[in-house]
């Protein structure tokens, strides 16, 4: 039996370190930031202060990684929500989407805070600083009906409306 339980362990062992030579990645972009949120936008600092805070790590080209981040699978796992959250709301190229989109987004934003669906538990477990306060959800909210007005004021209503799919 401890013959078993210590071939088991070495086996985990040796994963685990071999595992470590999957190559990380880094989620800062180089890339310029002219279509970014803020500057294509009206974005109240302490909106943008929030966005930073609780939702940049996964939804913008600036990830702030932990120093566990660089340990293996930790780092595979990290960068696949960065994957994922990128994919659905990328921040730092929302000026790059279609009025339509952009649009759609804002409500999906409201709605994921609403639901106190985002940020990701997972993520608020290890980032107290992150979580959302009341109040905080309230800027959010009161930002994204004003913004969302806008959109309703200089563009035509037909081109806000989702496609039929
Ligand atoms: C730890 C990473 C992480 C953080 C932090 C995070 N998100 Fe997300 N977000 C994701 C992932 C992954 C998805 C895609 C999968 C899903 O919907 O769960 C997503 C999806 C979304 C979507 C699309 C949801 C839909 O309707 O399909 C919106 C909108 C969103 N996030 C907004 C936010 C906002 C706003 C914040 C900050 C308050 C935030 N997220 C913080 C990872 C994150």
């Amino acid at each position: 039996m401890k013959k078993i339980i210590t071939s088991v362990f070495l086996v985990l062992l040796m994963l685990f370190i071999l595992v470590q030579f999957v190559p990380r990645r880094n989620n800062n972009l180089s890339t310029a930031n002219s279509k970014s949120i803020e500057l294509t936008h009206y974005v109240p600092e302490d909106v943008n202060q929030i966005l930073k805070k609780s939702c940049y790590d996964c939804h913008s080209n600036h990830t702030n990684y932990p120093w566990y981040s660089k340990i293996q699978p930790v780092s595979l796992w990290l960068n696949n929500h960065i994957d994922e959250g990128k994919e659905e709301l990328n921040f730092s190229v929302f000026g790059n989407y279609s009025i339509r989109r952009q649009f759609h987004k804002l409500q999906e934003i409201k709605e994921q805070l609403e639901e106190n669906e985002m940020p990701l538990s997972s993520y608020t477990m290890i980032h107290r600083e992150a979580i959302i306060t009341d109040l905080q959800k309230k800027v959010m909210i009161m930002w994204i009906d004003k913004l969302k007005d806008s959109f309703k004021l200089f563009y035509p209503a037909d081109s806000l409306k989702r496609r039929a799919r």
